[in-house]
């Protein structure tokens, strides 16, 4: 049966400061998916595009767009997800979305801003997203092999493809063994 979230381990999280001390990591809110929206579309394209391949369509763009947005809405309301916030000066600057509905809890996303990119933020995300697994689950993360920059954040932070099954065409799924 899917658990629900330790209570103790999130309210701690609250105030807690995580990152190379620019950014604060808090629980999500509705509101925080305004200030992400306006660039969602630019800081989830590289999760999208492959190398070689025709640029999305305006359609498809926004279309996935809604999807992440529809996919964060939800993980709000949903007891067995939980939304993390990069927030810097009280504005969000990138989230996570973890799904502990299975025993091994699922990243759903982690996304960074574009002009956060490789300032610290995704690894203070990461860190707290396995914070909140138990010690010894695991995390499960679906990426696309075209998305080298993800897979080498995910490789440093000791995700591995599993040898069998790991990938399915472009989508690669990777796992982080507990310490
Ligand atoms: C994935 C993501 C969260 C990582 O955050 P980040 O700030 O880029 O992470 P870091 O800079 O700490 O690490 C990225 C690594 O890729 C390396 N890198 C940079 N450009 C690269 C490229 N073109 N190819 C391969 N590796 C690259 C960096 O050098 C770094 O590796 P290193 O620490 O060994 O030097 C962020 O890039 C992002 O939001 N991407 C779009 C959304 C996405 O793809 N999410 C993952 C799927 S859910």
């Amino acid at each position: 049966m899917a658990r629900a979230w330790p209570g103790a381990i999130l309210d701690d999280m609250e105030c807690k400061s995580t990152s190379p001390d620019r950014y604060r990591i808090r629980t999500g809110r509705a509101e925080d998916l305004k200030a992400l929206r306006a660039h969602l579309d630019e800081a989830i394209r590289p999760a999208l595009v492959e190398p070689g391949c025709k640029p999305l369509s305006g359609h498809d763009s926004a279309c996935i767009v809604a999807s992440v947005e529809a996919a964060f809405a939800q993980a709000l309301r949903d007891r067995h997800q939980k939304v993390l916030i990069g927030d810097l000066d009280g504005r969000a600057c990138g989230f996570a979305i973890v799904d502990h509905a299975n025993p091994v809890p699922d990243l759903r996303w982690i996304v960074v801003l574009p002009e956060h990119v490789g300032g610290g933020l995704a690894q203070a995300l990461m860190d707290a997203a396995v914070r909140l697994c138990p010690a010894n689950a695991s995390l499960s993360v679906v990426v696309s092999a075209g998305n080298r920059r993800a897979i080498r954040f995910f490789r440093r932070n000791h995700f591995v493809e599993k040898a069998a099954g790991s990938r399915i065409g472009r989508i690669l799924r990777m796992s982080r063994q507990p310490a």
